[in-house]
């Protein structure tokens, strides 16, 4: 990966202006279908859709019979789906997928990271246009979807993994009055029996908005009740930004350490009234600006090539670490955002709790402007309304960056990819062990050191249906840590929207609900039905999160996606290609959120060539026909879930966090291909949840494969491990639930390596009419107690069948 870093150096030193008539034209072979980065407007907006027949949609799929233009600039931009358009957001990601009707897919990566454009449009074509650094063009072949991704994470690295505690579910706000009001959200979501891992502060919980320090009046006790989340097997995520106030003891720091900060390239271009009010910054050329402290802050240059700002940024976590022990980071702001920029009158001077501090002017006529005001400025610039510039929201155009080797222009949307290298190595010291990073702006490679949440979204329908999209489109671009603001971040949601976003947020990997400060609280005890569809939900999560993170661990070992749309297991299937409101977990797993108000039931395509079983409320354990169907999805329900026959899914009694679960007994689901095979498969990876992971070769892992096959005669469990951890006990394998078991078993001839072994008979059944053989006795298999395990046993004749049913249907062994 080496070779990625270098590039990215050698890409931001280098300043090159490319006009639109240099634009590269890229004309894919004949693409049915071509996913571009430009995350997170997904695909036909409203009106577009309303042309192909439809009401409302957003798709994963691009409309290529109208020219449609995509900027890509990082900018602090929130996803407003609902309406029709096309903005930059947070993130830049130079990557799309195309899809042959054929079901062969390839990708390509444009490595640039200045602000550019993709138009799509009839032929179908497509036109990408960037204003400078260097182009350097990535071809993946395929041909599986699965292949493309793992191949472009050849190129950006292969996803972190998160801790484990960082699956569990959390709970934000923007606003909380205080310590005391965490206390209160934390024990009505408990009391509701709600799973919950991780409790978070925004920015709050900071002495008026500056890192590293905190509110001493209002949340003096958070060092203490950090502790106390930690003796109930709970974590606590912090927010941090990147703008450092100048007269505060941690620039005070920074100074005296040699940091690298955003620059004015030129002393006589620094606006003295400001500067001359911070002796610290006085005698420099940093670049001033505003963002939510009182005072004007810095950003630090995480790309600073020599190692003192990295040391500075881990020395400030860790000793902020020392205070209150915080678990994990969250990193936002880092677009960079900047408040005001070039406005006379910036949307602060307003606000109650923000001083009318001077906004940042960057040079927009004259001879300085050329960068700010380059002649072709983008979609980036052009979509917004008339006075805006490519530093509106953000710093200057020609700030200097890297110690004057590069230029702002250049490395903007890298701002918060370094800051997420920085963070991650930052973090690692300062906890001493792997935790999680969430971080708002990234870049292609991002998903090697953090995670990602869908942006400052709004409690809307369009909304919720655009995160269903965007973490389909994060895992593709090799982020699958990656989750929405559930319930909507913006606006006042509604009981129902909260209901069913919750229900969705369940099966996302990160999954936080969030809010900001104005109306009332959304947190799911808040109404008694959201309480309990939202502790059904993470009950449902809880048991599967063993498939979860050995899905998440498989990525960052081999690369590839956690959650997948259908047509990356399908690709050959039509069907699968238009479709965006199902998802998989894997390739065992089919989701279909309920994504529209007022309905009880879903539409679900199941792709043939498979068998599914439901494994929600509705006839559990039950084979359902392929092609499409109409589930029940009423709010006392999960949302409709399938399990894919010849899998088998690793799980684990849920418990209130996942401390607890990890201590309670192993389970397997296998669902059998009655069809086409009588053999199962699948795998569990297990470590101990939490320690830094520098190099999988070295460390301390277990994983295992299970095979279930299946004759008339008999049915054996083939566990094999094949990597083995040290001093890393697991939980006996106590329940096996078979579904779709076309025989009668004998559990009086079951053998474990070849011993007998005493089934449990009360808690163990076959039903001969739902064809689920489900098997529970207390220790069943101990998999510390060796490598290999064979677990057999042998099925009564046909002629016998009739003499052990009881009970309609049901016989106890
Ligand atoms: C929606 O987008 C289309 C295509 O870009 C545009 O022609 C139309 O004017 C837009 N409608 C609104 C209401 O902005
Ligand atoms: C800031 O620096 C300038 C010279 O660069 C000096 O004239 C001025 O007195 C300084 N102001 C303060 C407040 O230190
Ligand atoms: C998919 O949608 C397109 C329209 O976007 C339509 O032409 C095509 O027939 C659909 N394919 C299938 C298999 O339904
Ligand atoms: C069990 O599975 C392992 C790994 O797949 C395989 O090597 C072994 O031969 C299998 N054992 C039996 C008895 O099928
Ligand atoms: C299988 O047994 C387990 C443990 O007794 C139980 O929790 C589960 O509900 C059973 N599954 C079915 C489908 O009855």
């Amino acid at each position: 990966m080496s070779r990625w870093l270098d590039k990215i150096f050698v890409l931001t030193g280098i300043f090159a202006l490319l006009v639109t008539s240099q634009e590269a034209h890229l004309s894919t072979e004949s693409p049915s279908q071509v996913f571009i980065d430009c995350y997170p407007q997904p695909g036909p907006s409203k009106e577009l859709c309303e042309l192909r027949g439809c009401t409302w949609k957003h798709v994963t799929k691009h409309d290529f019979s109208k020219y449609t233009t995509w900027g890509m600039f990082s900018r602090d931009e929130n996803p407003t789906s609902a309406t029709n358009n096309t903005y930059n957001l947070y993130s830049v990601h130079p990557f799309y997928m195309g899809l042959e009707k054929d079901g062969k897919a390839h990708g390509v990566f444009i490595l640039n990271s200045n602000a550019q454009e993709v138009t799509t449009g009839p032929g179908p074509h497509m036109i990408y246009r960037t204003i400078g650094g260097e182009l350097e063009i990535f071809y993946f072949p395929g041909p599986k979807p699965e292949d493309v991704i793992k191949q472009y994470e050849q190129v950006i690295g292969k996803p972190m993994l998160p801790a484990y505690w960082a699956f569990g579910f959390q709970l934000c706000r923007w606003g909380y009055q205080g310590l005391e009001e965490v206390k209160q959200v934390v024990a009505r979501t408990r009391n509701a029996g709600i799973p919950f891992d991780v409790q978070y502060a925004d920015i709050d919980y900071m002495d008026r908005y500056k890192d590293f320090t905190l509110d001493t009046q209002k949340w003096g006790d958070l060092p203490e009740y950090t502790n106390f989340l930690h003796e109930n097997g709970l974590h606590l995520i912090l927010i941090f930004d990147p703008a450092i106030q100048v007269d505060d003891d941690s620039f005070a720091r920074a100074k005296r350490q040699n940091v690298a900060f955003i620059e004015w390239p030129r002393k006589d271009l620094v606006p003295r009234e400001t500067q001359e009010k911070y002796p610290l910054a006085n005698d420099t050329n940093i670049m001033l600006g505003v963002v939510w402290p009182d005072r004007h802050v810095a950003f630090p240059d995480f790309l600073d090539q020599t190692h003192f700002t990295n040391d500075w940024w881990t020395n400030e976590l860790a000793h902020f670490h020392s205070k209150v022990p915080y678990d994990g980071i969250w990193i936002d702001m880092n677009e960079p955002t900047n408040f005001g920029t070039n406005e006379e009158t910036p949307w602060y001077y307003n606000f109650l709790d923000h001083p009318s501090i001077e906004p940042l002017k960057c040079p927009i006529v004259g001879a300085d402007s050329n960068l700010d005001v380059p002649p072709y400025q983008t979609v980036n610039v052009y979509q917004w309304p008339e006075n805006t510039y490519l530093s509106t929201k953000t710093f200057c155009m020609l700030a200097s960056t890297m110690r004057g080797q590069s230029r702002f222009y250049d490395t903007k949307n890298l701002y918060g990819w370094s800051e997420s290298v920085s963070t991650y190595k930052a973090m690692r010291k300062a906890t001493g062990k792997r935790g999680a990073i969430i971080s708002r702006s990234t870049y292609p490679s991002s998903g090697r050191y953090v995670g990602h949440w869908l942006g400052d979204n709004h409690a809307k329908w369009d909304d919720l249906r655009t995160t269903v999209i965007g973490v389909q489109e994060f895992n593709m671009f090799g982020i699958p840590y990656v989750g929405s603001d559930i319930c909507g971040f913006k606006g006042t949601t509604t009981e129902e929207l909260c209901l069913r976003w919750q229900q969705l947020g369940a099966f996302h990997s990160f999954s936080r609900n969030h809010h900001y400060w104005k109306g009332p609280a959304q947190d799911p005890a808040v109404w008694p039905r959201v309480a309990k569809a939202t502790k059904k939900a993470n009950l449902f999560r809880y048991h599967h999160l063993p498939y979860l993170f050995s899905l998440h661990f498989a990525a960052s070992l081999h690369g590839g996606t956690v959650m997948r749309p259908p047509f990356f297991e399908f690709p050959q299937d039509e069907e699968t290609h238009n479709l965006s409101y199902q998802f998989l977990w894997g390739s065992s797993l089919m989701i279909a959120p309920v994504v529209q108000p007022g309905v009880d039931s879903v539409k679900v395509y199941l792709p043939k060539d498979s068998q599914w079983y439901s494994v929600y409320d509705y006839s559990y354990g039950q084979v359902q026909p392929s092609g499409y169907e109409t589930y029940p999805a009423p709010m006392d329900y999960l949302i409709p879930v399938f399990v894919r026959g010849g899998h088998i899914l690793p799980r684990q009694r849920p418990g209130m966090t996942t401390t607890e679960s990890r201590k309670n007994e192993l389970q397997l689901l296998i669902a059998l291909e009655t069809e086409k095979g009588t053999s199962a498969h699948g795998e569990l990876y297990w470590d101990d949840g939490e320690s830094i992971i520098d190099d999988f070769a070295t460390y301390n892992y277990h994983h295992w494969e299970f095979t279930f096959t299946l004759s008339k005669s008999r049915a054996v469990l083939n566990i094999t491990q094949t990597r083995t951890a040290t001093d890393l006990p697991v939980p006996t394998m106590d329940n096996i639930e078979i579904l779709g078991y076309q025989y009668t078993p004998d559990l009086s001839t079951v053998k474990l390596n070849d011993q007998p072994v005493a089934i449990d008979m009360k808690h163990s059944l076959y039903d001969s009419q739902t064809k689920i053989l489900n098997i529970t006795t207390m220790g069943l298999i101990n998999l510390n107690s060796g490598r290999k395990f064979l677990l057999s046993w042998n099925h009564r004749g046909a002629q016998m069948q009739n003499g052990y049913l009881r009970n309609n249907n049901i016989v106890k062994m």
